[in-house]
C-alpha cells in the first residue's frame, strides 16, 4: 500500500451533454485517512467519486490509486482496491437474494467456498443486516438496502472506500451504527455527505466543494465551525456546533 491512496490532479469534466461539472480538482488522501466530501446538492460531488472509480473518463487530469495511474488498460484492476457504495442502493445490487449479492464480490476474486460464506456472514454481521440475508434486495427498505450495499464492500479486498450519502435515509440507530462502524474501519475513506454531525464525529478531514471545484479543505472542527465559509457554498454549521 502506498502512503497516498488517492491523488487527483487537474481533474475537468464535462457530460456529454455538455454541462460542465468539475474543474481543475486536485488533492490527495492519505491512507487510513476519512476525510468527508461535503457541499451543496449538485457541486458535482457523486461525480468525483465516479471518476476516481473509474466509472467515468476525465476529459482533463488525473487518478492515481494507491500512486498507479488509473487509465483504460488498468481500470479492472485498480477497481479491485476500491470500493464505491452508490448514491442510489438500488444500482449497487442486482442479486435474487441479499447473501448473494454480499457474496458476490468474493466470488468474483475467485475466493474458495468456505471463504466466500465467511467473509458475506462476517460483513453482514458488521453491518447488522445478517436478518435480512434470504431476502430480495429489491423488497427491502431504503436504510436496508443502504446497508447491505455496505456489506458488499466490507466483503471484498477493497482498501480504499468511496461512499456517497452513507447515512443518507437511515433511521436513528442505524445511522449510529453505520457511523460508528465507519469510524473504526481502517480503510481510507472518501465520504461524500450532507451530515456533517457524522464528517465531526468521524473524518479527520474535511473537504469543502463549490460548484466542481475544491473551496476548501482542513481538520473537520475547523471547516465546520468556519460559518461564513460553510454559508458562502450554501451549507450551514452542524447544529452540535452551534448550540451551546
Ligand atoms: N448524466 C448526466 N448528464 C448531465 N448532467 C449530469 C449527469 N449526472 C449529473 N449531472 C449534473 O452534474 C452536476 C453534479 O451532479 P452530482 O450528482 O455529481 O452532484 P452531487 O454533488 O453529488 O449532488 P447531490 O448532493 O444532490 O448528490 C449536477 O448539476 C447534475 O445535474
Ligand atoms: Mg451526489
Amino acid at each position: 500500500m502506498a502512503d497516498i491512496s488517492i491523488r487527483v490532479e487537474g481533474l475537468s469534466y464535462t457530460y456529454p451533454d455538455g454541462w460542465k461539472v468539475l474543474s481543475d480538482v486536485s488533492f490527495e488522501l492519505r491512507t487510513g485517512t476519512s476525510v468527508a466530501l461535503v457541499g451543496a446538492n449538485g457541486c458535482g460531488k457523486t461525480t468525483l467519486l465516479w471518476l476516481i472509480a473509474g466509472l467515468l473518463e476525465a476529459e482533463q487530469g488525473t487518478v492515481y490509486i494507491d500512486e498507479i495511474l488509473l487509465d483504460r488498460k488498468n481500470v479492472r484492476t485498480l477497481q479491485k482496491k476500491l470500493g464505491l457504495a452508490f448514491q442510489h442502493p438500488d444500482d449497487q445490487l442486482f442479486m435474487t437474494t441479499v447473501r448473494q449479492d454480499v457474496e458476490f464480490g468474493p466470488r468474483n476474486a475467485g475466493y474458495e467456498e468456505d471463504e466466500i460464506s465467511r467473509r458475506a456472514e462476517e460483513a453482514m454481521k458488521r453491518t447488522g443486516c445478517l436478518h435480512l440475508s434470504d431476502r430480495p434486495p429489491y423488497r427491502l427498505s431504503g436504510g436496508e438496502k443502504r446497508m447491505v450495499s455496505l456489506a458488499t464492500l466490507l466483503a471484498t479486498d477493497a482498501e480504499i472506500l468511496l461512499l456517497d450519502e452513507p447515512t443518507n435515509a437511515l433511521d436513528p440507530r442505524s445511522r449510529r451504527n453505520t457511523i460508528n462502524l465507519l469510524g473504526e474501519l481502517e480503510h481510507t475513506r472518501l465520504i461524500a455527505t450532507h451530515d456533517l454531525d457524522m464528517a465531526l464525529d468521524i473524518c479527520d478531514e474535511v473537504m469543502v466543494m463549490h460548484r466542481g471545484s475544491i473551496a476548501a479543505r482542513g481538520p473537520a472542527q475547523l471547516i465546520l465551525k468556519d460559518r461564513p465559509l460553510l454559508e458562502s457554498v450554501g451549507l450551514e454549521s452542524p447544529l452540535s456546533l452551534v448550540l451551546p
